[in-house]
């Protein structure tokens, strides 16, 4: 079966390593990505290159800015020409406090990062996922709440199913893993 390649943002850390990680044991090329140079990116890189079957790199870009969703995209059509297969889009931060004591700069900051990066990357990989038709987008619900925090592991299981052809009849939908926290 050909190697398939995932870009995985906000790979330096937390759920972003985490699925890194978990796609490069299971045998995805992976193409991970940060702000942080790749210099202090070196503990996470190692970490994902460790139980990896197939090749990992690694781009700085800072997806705040246009030049650096640019940056991206350039470099990972460079490692992967015919486009990545599977896009993990998850860097972002949160920024928690007051409506009134957020600053318009602030809020600028957390949409570039959390909506107009992801609008981005989609916008520029997507159409190659639909030549290979494996474009995929999920949902799942639980109305109970389970009261406990969401666990990277499970995060990292889930991106694995939905690269599975288990997952191929999933389509047009999002998905909610907050413990059921949104239901209740
Ligand atoms: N943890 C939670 O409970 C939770 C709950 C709901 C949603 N989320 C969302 O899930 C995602 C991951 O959360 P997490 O807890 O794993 O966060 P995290 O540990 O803070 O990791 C955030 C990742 O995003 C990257 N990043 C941040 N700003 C960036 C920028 N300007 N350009 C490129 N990369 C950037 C960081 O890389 P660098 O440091 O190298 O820039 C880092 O790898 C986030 O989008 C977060 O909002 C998390």
């Amino acid at each position: 079966m050909e190697t398939k390649t995932a870009l995985v943002t906000g790979s330096t850390s937390g759920i972003g390593l985490g699925v890194a990680t978990s796609l490069a044991q299971k045998g995805y090329h992976v193409i991970m990505c940060g702000s942080r140079s790749k210099e202090d990116a070196l503990e996470a890189i190692t970490q994902v290159k460790s139980s990896a079957l197939h090749s990992v790199h690694y781009v700085q870009a800072d997806l705040k800015t246009e030049a650096g969703m640019v940056s991206l995209c350039k470099e990972a059509d460079s490692i992967c020409p015919g486009g990545v297969d599977i896009l993990v889009n998850n860097a972002g931060m949160q920024h928690v406090t007051p409506v009134e004591d957020c600053s318009l700069a602030k809020w600028n900051e957390i949409v570039a990062i959390n909506l107009t990066a992801p609008f981005y990357l989609i916008s520029h990989f997507v159409p190659r996922m639909k030549q290979k038709d494996e474009a995929k987008k999920r949902l799942f619900c639980d109305s109970q709440p389970t009261g406990k925090p969401v666990q990277v592991s499970q995060i990292a299981d889930l991106v694995l199913f939905l690269c599975s052809p288990g997952a191929d009849s999933m389509t047009g939908t999002s998905l909610v893993m907050d413990g059921g926290t949104i239901a209740k």
